[in-house]
């Protein structure tokens, strides 16, 4: 097993670079499916659900090539099957992404049911009514769900979505860029990384308007051919280490970022005595004084992101005072608590909502990466901690944080990769 080890209490200093946001990035690749031409996208981060998702797309036919460590060029003209391979689908959430690109261009698609961290219930009925209403069947057999156009092309039309759906919005647009006539979406969600779908495959010969509002309005256009795009950074990578500088205490300049996507996060920061400095394209984060309590409750964007509820609990964990947490999107994203309790945290959770006393110093304990962002959560309190801090299942943490230990490293965190013995003896044996 493969574990970080922190020896917490140092606050930072220094510089991050943040790279491209690992929620565009992960639907921007299948959207290449689309596109009859070689399609350049750069600025995408070194994580594993982005190999995961590129390792799909070359089993289903694509030529991908690797131009250097943030591009790739990606040509899916030959494509040669419209089934996804299970074992790599069932790894990742954003594998349903493929349902939607599929469906848009050859009209038919066979994916299995995504994976993805465990928030409890993660329906996906609202991608499927906008598949149906726009013309397609959709049902599952074999462990896969099969959707089929039934004019062999989609067809425009007008979807209300009953809940803000981040990934609905998403997939109703990929299947509605090459459909015949006007789909609408109403009731849309207004993330950075739909607006940056949309921008991408505008930059394609789309016809996408209103992304970033709640009504967006797609004209099928009969071929979507290649170009170069260059995806946005990170926002929640960016919360994440403007988070730990929180947590740990120090000075950071916080770069390749867009301080409006930060907002949310900065004005919560801001109300714990955290001081956020904008610049054109980076935030310094400071933080010289005590923590104090705020209450916080996630929403759909611009409100404050679920992905980054784990983290303010973090914080919130050693902030003076006691503060209430709501989380509004997921139904159980607070499975991260009684790893937190295990570093001297005092957290009561009753449904949606948390309550968290701060304590004055969290200390060091074993504990275990039970998603992404509470894996990224525990990185934060084990650097604000007395003593060692060691995190197992790192893995999640490495779906969606490229190089952390080695940014962390860089503003002069004590985290370093251990492999343990059980591990290399395997190592030598295979
Ligand atoms: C995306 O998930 C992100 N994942 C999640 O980030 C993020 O937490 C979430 O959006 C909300 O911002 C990716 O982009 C790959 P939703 P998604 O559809 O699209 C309910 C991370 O850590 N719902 O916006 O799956 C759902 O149960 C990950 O980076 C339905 O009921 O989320 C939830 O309560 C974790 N029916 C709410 O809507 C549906 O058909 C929002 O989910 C779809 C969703």
């Amino acid at each position: 097993m493969t574990k970080y080890v922190i020896h917490g209490g140092k606050p930072l200093f220094g510089e991050i670079d943040i790279s491209g946001a690992k929620n565009a990035a992960v639907a921007i690749i299948p959207a290449a499916l689309l596109v009859d031409g070689i399609c350049r996208i750069e600025n995408i981060p070194q994580i594993s659900d982005v190999t995961l998702i590129l390792n799909i797309l070359q089993e289903l036919g694509a030529d991908i090539r690797t131009i250097n460590r943030t591009t790739v060029e990606i040509d899916c003209s030959h494509l040669r099957n419209l089934r996804v391979p299970e074992e790599l689908a069932r790894k990742i959430r954003a594998s349903y992404y493929l349902i939607g690109a599929l469906l848009g261009r050859f009209g038919s698609a066979q994916v299995p049911p995504p994976g993805g961290c465990d928030f409890g219930g993660r329906p996906i009925d609202q991608h499927i009514k906008g598949f149906v209403a726009m013309g397609a069947e959709v049902d599952v057999q074999g462990g896969y769900i099969h959707a089929r156009a039934q004019k062999g092309r989609m067809s425009g039309t007008q979807i209300y979505l009953d809940i803000v759906s981040v990934g609905a919005t998403m997939n109703i647009m990929l299947a509605a860029v090459l459909a015949d006539g006007m789909t609408v979406i109403e009731n849309a969600a207004k993330e950075p990384h739909v607006v940056d779908l949309a921008n991408f495959l505008n930059s394609m010969g789309a016809d996408i308007m209103g992304a970033g509002t709640d009504v967006i309005k797609i004209r099928g256009v009969d071929r979507l051919s290649g170009g170069s795009y260059s995806i946005i950074p990170d926002q929640i990578e960016a919360g994440t280490y403007m988070a730990a500088v929180a947590a740990s205490g120090g000075e950071v300049l916080i770069k390749n970022v867009i301080p409006k996507h930060l907002e949310c996060i900065t004005a919560k920061l801001l109300e714990m005595g955290v001081e956020v400095e904008e610049r054109d394209d980076a935030v310094l984060v400071r933080r010289t004084g005590k923590l104090t309590r705020t209450n916080v409750k996630t929403l759909p964007y611009p409100g404050f992101p679920t992905d980054m509820q784990p983290q303010i609990a973090a914080i919130l964990c050693m902030a003076e005072g006691t503060s209430v947490l709501t989380e509004g999107v997921w139904d159980n994203r607070y499975r991260y608590v009684d790893e937190f309790r295990r570093m001297g945290a005092q957290l009561q959770v009753d449904g949606k909502i948390a309550v968290i006393e701060g304590v004055t110093q969290l200390s060091g304990a074993r504990i275990r990466a039970c998603d992404l962002r509470a894996g990224a959560a525990m990185v934060i309190a084990g650097l604000a901690a007395q003593g060692t801090t060691e995190i197992d299942c790192i893995y999640h943490i490495e779906r969606g944080y490229e190089d952390i230990v080695r940014k962390l490293s860089g503003v002069g965190a004590d985290i370093r990769v251990v492999v343990t013995p059980d591990e290399e003896k395997q190592a030598q044996v295979s």
